[in-house]
């Protein structure tokens, strides 16, 4: 679903991306792992036709990023690091302003569905600057749910979680893998790529220098040495080497 190659990106003088590679199947979940600044947003605005490449190509939904932008957008969404949830507005009016912007028919209904299946229900006619953060991002990812596109990129989604929600928000996105949707999603937390993702990626100095499957990663490093400890042999280990088992240890 996505075929990223030798992506280059470069913000004046600072090369962030130097020629990554990166494929993604089809109802897979992707996690790319990455310190601060490795570069995994702008790979995801890349990737999302926010942000031009300076060379490589990526096709998305077999749609080039740079000829057929408008194509990649229909099939994607795209929930940033930083919350896109109108304050102002209400859950409801959030997830409807997102089905009118995606010329869904009756929003309302769409928006009354995302509600109940995030578990937002209760909260969905109080404004959105009154939610907690989970609540708020169950909103951001069920905004970006809205049409059911068949590519997810989420950055970063569970920043600033509490455990509770975070749960919610892999439970989440472990459905909408099973139900066949594709899942890129860039992830700090070394448990959550071990919890979530079928392959992890890790981009490092501007490529990615590994990607393989959780066990596969492991293989990489030597399993956890086993240290033999020198037993001293006790007084009876010696007195039973020097005389023998005991009688009734014996064959007769
Ligand atoms: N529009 C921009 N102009 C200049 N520099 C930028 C721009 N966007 C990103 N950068 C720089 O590119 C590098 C990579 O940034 P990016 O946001 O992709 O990293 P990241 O891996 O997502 O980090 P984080 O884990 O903090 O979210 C950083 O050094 C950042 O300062
Ligand atoms: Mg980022």
């Amino acid at each position: 679903m996505i075929h990223a190659h030798g992506i280059t990106k470069s913000f004046k003088d600072l090369p962030v991306l130097r020629g990554v590679d990166l494929e993604v199947d089809a109802g897979s979940i992707v996690a790319l792992l990455g310190s601060n600044g490795a570069g995994k947003t702008t790979l995801i605005r890349i990737l999302s036709t926010l942000l031009k490449a300076d060379a490589g190509t990526a096709i998305v939904n077999g749609h080039d990023v740079a000829d057929a932008p408008g194509d990649v957008r229909e099939s994607i969404s795209l929930t940033g690091q930083f919350a896109a949830v109108d304050e102002v507005l209400t859950g409801r009016e959030n997830l409807i302003l997102v089905a009118r912007l995606r010329h869904l028919d009756d929003p309302g209904a769409i928006a009354d569905d995302m509600l109940a299946r995030f578990s937002l229900t209760d909260a969905g006619n109080r404004r959105a600057g009154t939610y907690s953060g989970g609540m708020r991002r169950r909103l951001d990812i069920a905004m970006s749910l809205v049409g059911r596109p068949p590519i997810i990129f989420l950055d970063e989604p569970t920043t600033g979680l509490d455990p509770q929600s975070r749960i919610e928000v892999w439970q989440t996105v472990r459905e909408l893998a099973d139900a066949g949707t594709t899942v890129l999603l860039t992830t700090q937390y070394l448990d959550e790529a071990e919890q979530l993702a079928d392959r992890i990626a890790i981009l490092h100095e501007g490529t990615i220098i590994q990607n393989g499957t959780l066990a596969e990663l492991k293989r990489l490093l030597p399993a956890a040495q086993v240290e033999y400890v020198e037993k001293q042999p006790s007084l009876e280990d010696v007195f039973l080497a020097l005389v023998g088992p005991t009688e009734s240890g014996k064959d007769n």
